[in-house]
């Protein structure tokens, strides 16, 4: 059973040679008696006719079902006039077919396996991923994913990093998530926890002496799973000791280009634009802000501060803020869509969202009666209303007023390409770094500080007297990696100081010393054994991937995706536990066995 080529490989030059093709039956077609098929590999597909003289062929061609496996022995034939076929790379041959054998037959697939099973439902398709993934599409993702991996590897390789695995059963860590638990046997009442990352471990290689470390990480969190989040994933995870933020982003650009250029023979520009978080913020509502469009947010604070409209002068003088933005041209949104969006801004925790319209030379909106003729002048001005326009406002507290215009931007952008604008190219690659995150966010429902990122993040140089007098003034040495509106990697310049870090711990994050130490007591100990300075990042390798491919999910970059219940449907995960399983691992499940 050996193919002598691929089903993309004859060209017209291999006329007259003898060919053996193995693959997929794609389809069938019966012209008068004249019988045709097409054949499917890995690589591409050959069209196959059967020798009409060939009563074994001829008796075997009605038994033949789509998606079967056959092994076609033959002779190449060149195709002539009208019987070319173009958009095919072996459009030019066909391979005229002396025997077929049947490796496997397969029966009817449960759904087509061409451009219409787009339309099947999802959960179908991942009942049998296998089937769905030998469209073309799909597996040319999985290619295309191994190609970036390559390419990630080659360039770590190069630059001399060690590629080292770290434990899979681990302990809790405190990035924030929820975690995967697993009972151990051998230490009964006691559970490893999958990592979230190899953050720890990773740390720890730098002060074992590896100073360069990656490794493509399979990472795990009991995450709410939306279309860019699974509850297992993949980071490529870096850590670097003797390094600074410039350092770090000099080899993530480098990283990039080289993996833009591998997979899609596309040269990006270096180096990245980069952006404080407070300006992400401000101007695009978001820490992830899509640079491709504009639609600028733009804060009328001062300007509102002793309105009549109370809605607007309340937030001002509480502390908060008022933000507008102009959607340049979406004043004909209907009431179905309008309403979309209040009730967006209102998930958010926005009371209500304020919008002018301006049309027909006319500004209409329910609050135009509170404005001064000042303050429509200010808006006006600032915000260039035109006829066309509709202008939202967002105000409350800063951080919510910013998300809520943010969300609502990225919304009006969706209508306004509802609408025929192209506002966000695919093609069009906006990297960013955005940097000078505040260490710590205060959580209003815990009364505590809670690290941006995580708790082994440096703060920056200059602001460390501020720890203990003014926590959120503090910034962190943590940086993000974004392109078009995507988090695509965090990461950061580490603590490597035990005192700093044990004051972070326990005085700013309020962590009982008890639990520091027995979950960070090994670093903290590391620590005090000669730990280099170092650094670090991990980047998304499905959500890389997903862009590259120009995939909506990255659940199509990934080869057993899970659904959004954490299930896998085609090995119908995860299962229940027999007794004996629970028995041994010390455990007992409260849930009725259904
Ligand atoms: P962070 O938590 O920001 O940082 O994660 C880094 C990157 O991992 C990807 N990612 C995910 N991808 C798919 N599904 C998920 N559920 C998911 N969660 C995260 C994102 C994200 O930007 N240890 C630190 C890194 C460091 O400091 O070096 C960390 O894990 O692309
Ligand atoms: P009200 O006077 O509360 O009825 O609000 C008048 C208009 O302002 C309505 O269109 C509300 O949706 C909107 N609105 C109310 N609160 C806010 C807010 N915090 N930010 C933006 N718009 C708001």
């Amino acid at each position: 059973m050996k193919r002598s080529h691929h089903c993309n490989q004859l060209r017209k030059e291999n006329a007259g040679s003898p060919a053996i093709l193995i693959g997929w039956i794609d389809s069938l077609r019966d012209h008068g008696g004249v019988f045709f098929l097409d054949l499917r590999d890995r690589e591409g597909k050959t069209q196959v006719v059967l020798d009409p003289e060939n009563k074994e062929l001829s008796e075997l061609f009605p038994r033949l079902k789509p998606e079967s496996v056959i092994e076609v022995s033959g002779e190449v034939r060149k195709r002539e006039g009208s019987t070319i076929n173009p958009s095919l790379d072996t459009g030019e041959i066909e391979v005229f077919a002396s025997s077929i054998i049947v490796h496997n037959q397969s029966k009817t697939p449960p759904f087509p396996l061409d451009e219409s099973a787009d339309k099947v439902g999802e959960d179908l398709r991942l009942t049998y991923r296998y089937l769905d993934l030998r469209r073309p599409p799909n597996l040319q993702a999985l290619k295309l994913r191994h190609e970036a991996s390559m390419a990630v590897r080659t360039f770590f390789d190069e630059q001399g990093f060690l590629e080292i695995e770290t434990p899979v059963l681990f302990k809790s860590t405190p990035e924030g998530a929820r975690e995967f638990l697993a009972p151990s046997r051998l230490n009964p009442g006691k559970f490893y926890a999958l990592p979230q990352s190899p953050q720890q471990y990773k740390q720890m290689l730098m002060v074992a002496g590896v100073e360069k470390y990656y490794q493509l990480a399979r990472c795990f969190r009991d995450e709410d799973l939306r279309a860019d989040r699974q509850p297992e994933f993949t980071q490529i995870d870096i850590e670097m000791s003797f390094i600074d933020r410039e350092d770090m982003y000099a080899l993530i650009e480098g990283l990039l280009k080289e993996v833009w250029s591998k997979t899609l023979a596309i040269e990006i520009e270096t180096p990245f634009l980069r952006m404080p978080f407070e300006e992400a913020m401000n101007r695009f509502g978001s820490d992830k802000p899509d640079l491709r469009f504009g639609l600028e947010i733009q804060d009328f604070s001062e300007d509102f501060r002793d309105s009549d409209f109370k809605v607007f002068g309340g937030a001002v003088s509480a502390g908060g803020a008022v933000k507008a933005f102009n959607a340049k041209g979406l004043a004909d949104l209907t009431q179905g869509e309008l309403k979309h969006l209040e009730e967006t801004a209102k998930s958010l925790g926005a009371k209500g969202l304020a919008f002018i319209k301006s049309e027909e030379g006319e500004w209409k909106s329910p609050i135009l009666k509170f404005l001064s003729d000042e303050e429509k002048e200010t808006l006006k001005n600032r915000l260039a209303v035109e006829d066309g326009d509709i202008v939202f406002f967002a105000a409350g507290p800063w951080e919510s007023s910013c998300n809520i215009l943010g969300r609502t931007r990225l919304e009006a952008a969706t209508l306004l390409e509802k609408r025929g604008q192209v506002l966000r190219d695919p093609r069009d690659w906006k990297f960013l770094w955005v940097v000078d995150f505040p260490l710590m966010t205060h959580d209003e429902e815990e009364g505590r500080y809670v690290a941006s990122h995580h708790p082994f993040t440096a703060p920056l140089e200059e602001d460390i007297t501020l720890l203990e007098t003014e926590p959120k003034k503090v910034r962190g040495q943590h940086y993000d990696i974004v392109l078009n509106g995507v988090e695509l990697g965090g990461g950061s310049i580490r603590i490597h100081q035990p005192d700093l870090q044990k004051k972070v711990f326990e005085e700013i994050l309020q962590i009982p010393p008890e639990v520091v130490e027995s979950r960070f007591g090994y670093m903290l100990e590391a620590f005090t054994y000669g730990a280099p300075p170092h650094g670090g990042i991990a980047l998304g390798l499905d959500r890389m991937v997903a862009i590259l491919a120009g995939r909506e999910s990255i659940r199509d970059v990934i080869a057993f995706p899970k659904t959004q219940k954490g299930q896998d449907l085609m090995t119908d995960s995860p299962g229940s536990a027999s007794e004996k399983q629970l028995r041994d691992l010390s455990i007992k499940s409260l849930e009725e066995e259904a």
